[in-house]
């Protein structure tokens, strides 16, 4: 299992030794969670933080944009380093052209689809994307419920996903946990975000270490 420590649940009074632990630890990505107060009821932080976490985070940027007209931002996401670039469904008119344009700019390109969209709608993009994000709580903040019927939109993504021969990565963000986590792996996840669960203990490593053990 791949895992992705959501920095939300980071203690933003003092990034460095948390960014410090990220870059000692076996994750595989930092998920950055960008919110613009419009596509989601909260605020999070800007591209001036991504880019100083960029500067001293050794693991590649996966970065979640919950703003709207994300296409829009671009290039502003590419100067901060970052290796894939998650650009929401439902807030983007012309997806196709979005991705295509996150590609030119040298980065991978994300899907994300909020709990209530389903999987069917990227059947006509599901080849031309890296990764394809499930929400899996209603995006806008950490330490929310696991919606159970992503289990469900999992196997219908990965079905997706075979069918089609897409190479895209599952990724599942929201409530994870080693109890979801297992689920999720057994439903297909490539990927797992996870932050109150990670930063909200005295040792991260270790429940690194168990989402990573999580086939
Ligand atoms: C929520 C964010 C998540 C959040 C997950 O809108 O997209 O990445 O940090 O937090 P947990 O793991 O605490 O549910
Ligand atoms: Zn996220």
């Amino acid at each position: 299992m791949k895992v992705s420590p959501s920095l939300l649940s980071a203690n933003f009074a003092n990034l460095t030794p948390e960014i410090e632990m990220i870059n000692a630890s076996e994750a595989d990505y930092l998920h950055i969670d960008v919110m613009d107060g419009v596509f989601v009821p909260n605020i999070s932080f800007g591209f001036p933080v991504i880019k100083a976490v960029g500067k001293i985070c050794t693991k590649p940027l996966d970065v979640h944009l919950m703003i709207v007209e994300p296409e829009k931002w671009i290039s502003q996401v590419r100067d901060t380093g970052a290796w894939l670039m998650n650009v929401h469904y439902e807030a983007c008119t012309h997806l196709n052209s979005a991705v295509a344009r996150i590609h030119q700019a040298g980065m991978k390109a994300g899907v994300t689809l909020n709990p209530s969209t389903p999987v069917c709608m990227l059947q006509d993009i599901i080849t031309d994307v890296d990764l394809v994000l499930l929400m899996s709580v209603n995006p806008g903040f950490g330490g929310q419920a696991f919606i159970k019927n992503t289990l469900k939109k999992t196997r219908e993504l990965k079905k997706l996903i075979l069918e089609s021969g897409s190479s895209a990565l599952i990724e599942v963000d929201g409530g994870v946990n080693e109890t979801t986590g297992k689920e999720l792996a057994e439903a297909g996840a490539d990927v797992l975000v996870a932050g109150s669960y990670i930063f909200g203990t005295p040792n991260p490593e270790e429940r690194i270490n168990l989402l990573k053990g999580l086939r």
